[in-house]
């Protein structure tokens, strides 16, 4: 449940250099979603309220992230992780928090489990906690300092750390987690300074700042804590990326589900695969895809924003994008689900059809080389080889219904907007331009001549 007393701040304004990409570093993705969208969700399971600092690419930050946009703060220049403290910090104390957490943009494996250790630690008594992990390259890091007691005194930026001033490198580093009690840090977090080698302002300054003025400061080291490090390179997004899809994956084969050539299994982190549910690698299960026990989904599949109810098949090298096939329903190998598709109870669809927008009743089948789009085809329709909506006309789309227990013969072409009946069939090769009336047989096509002796075979 997220704490009603604290308010997260996501600073996601930075570039990302290091990426080489024309991509805000925070848009860039593992498992198929952004590492903003993963540190939001932490956030928003500790915190009432969200606030994103925002600033190269906002437009595209915004595109992406519709649902955070209440809560963005506009960061014009990049002054450093201080500043973009500072941008946001009137949104926070009007928020009436007393808590406020800090994470960076580009941790994206961040877990609730350490966000709720921090508040804990606040909980304690502290007015400035962060999170640190020891590392055994502490490379650009900032490094944690303490004192002979082994009481934190500061953390220092990896470009300004000497040994000789600052002791002999630990290892320590500081992974950007931070909470802070608003009422204490309000004295501080405008007296932080630039004069340092980046000439940023440093939001792990307050560090040194808070323990100077004897407030009560904590660094929770976390055994777990490498994978909290921030991505600042493609090899680091791979690593942190291949880290996530193998806890998934354990996860789920612990929890019950069957998967079968695992490692070449992705299942993005807000997928559901119930227990039972049973996948052939190599496949890619993402978004907000659920898939029900005793579902199967063969090897060379994609499917996003999908639904998969239970005794469902979608076969090998299908891609299915907010798709819904209930129960028992077929798909593949070979199908194409665009948005919108739905194949109810016991529907088929076979290689080669593609669906958008489109409703395949109960127990209808199309099970080759067929277009479905804008679409509703009643329970027990036939759909033959071929058959194509014609729903676009250039300008605007149109809508094609098919009746239940219609047979639609192979390589007709439905010019939309037309209706076919109940109980009709229509014969092979027509191109449908008039709605076909109940139980009738519609046909539109060249009459055959035969002219004897002209094939001019011997
Ligand atoms: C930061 C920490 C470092 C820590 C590391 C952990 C500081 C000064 N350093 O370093 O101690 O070990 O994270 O990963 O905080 N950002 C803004 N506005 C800015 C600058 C940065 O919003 O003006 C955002 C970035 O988009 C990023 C986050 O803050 O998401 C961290 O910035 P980054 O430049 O990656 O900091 P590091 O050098 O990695
Ligand atoms: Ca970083």
């Amino acid at each position: 449940m997220p704490h009603q007393n604290t308010i997260a701040v996501i600073l996601a304004a930075g570039k990302g250099t290091r990426m080489h990409s024309d991509k805000p570093k925070v848009l860039q993705s593992l498992l198929g979603e952004t590492m903003l969208g993963l540190v939001a969700h932490a956030a928003k399971g500790a915190a009432a309220q969200v606030l994103t600092v925002v600033g190269h690419g906002v437009d595209q930050v915004r595109k992406a992230h519709p649902e955070l946009a209440e809560g963005f703060v506009l960061q014009e220049r990049q002054l450093g992780t201080g500043h973009a403290l500072q941008v946001a910090w009137d949104r926070v104390r009007a928020s009436g928090a007393t808590h406020c957490l800090v994470l960076n943009g580009d941790t994206p494996l961040v877990t609730p489990e350490a966000v709720e250790d921090l508040l804990e630690t606040t909980r304690l008594g502290s007015d400035l906690a962060f999170i640190s992990a020891v590392l055994p390259e502490a490379g650009a890091y900032g490094r944690v300092l303490r004192g002979s007691a082994g009481e934190v005194t500061g953390i220092v930026e990896a470009k300004d750390y000497d040994p000789g001033r600052d002791g002999p490198d630990t290892g320590e580093v500081n992974t950007g987690l931070f909470c802070l009690n608003i009422a204490a840090m309000e004295n501080f977090l405008f007296s932080i300074t630039d004069a340092n080698r980046a000439g940023e302002l440093y939001i792990t300054d307050l560090v040194a700042l808070a323990v100077e003025a004897g407030l009560r400061v904590h660094a929770l080291r976390r055994e777990d804590a490498g994978t909290l490090m921030g991505i600042n390179s493609p090899l680091e997004l791979a690593q942190a990326e291949e880290t996530l899809r193998a806890d998934i994956v354990a996860r789920l084969l612990s929890s019950g589900a069957i998967l079968h050539q695992s490692a070449s299994i992705v299942v993005g982190p807000f997928a559901v695969v119930e227990p039972g549910a049973e996948l052939t690698g190599p496949c890619r299960v993402l978004g907000a895809t659920r898939i029900s026990r005793g579902a199967r989904v063969g090897a060379f599949c994609q499917l996003t924003d999908s639904i998969i109810a239970p005794g469902c098949e979608v076969r090998e090298f299908s891609h299915l994008e907010s798709a819904h096939l209930e129960a028992g329903a077929i798909a593949g190998p070979y199908a194409r689900l665009r948005p919108g598709a739905l194949l109810m109870e016991n529907a088929r669809v076979g290689n080669f059809v593609e669906m958008k927008k489109a409703v395949l009743g109960p127990g209808a089948k199309a099970n080759h080389l067929t277009y479905l789009g804008d679409a509703a085809i009643g329970a027990g329709a036939n759909i033959g080889a071929g058959t194509i909506t014609c729903n676009y006309d250039g300008v605007n789309k149109h809508k094609t219904d098919i009746g239940a227990g219609a047979f639609i013969g192979s390589n007709t072409a439905l010019v939309a907007p037309v209706r076919v009946g109940e109980n009709t069939i229509v014969g092979a090769g027509s191109v449908i331009t008039k709605d076909v009336p109940d139980g009738a047989l519609g046909i539109a096509r060249a009459r055959q001549s035969n002219l004897p002796g002209r094939s001019k075979k011997p």
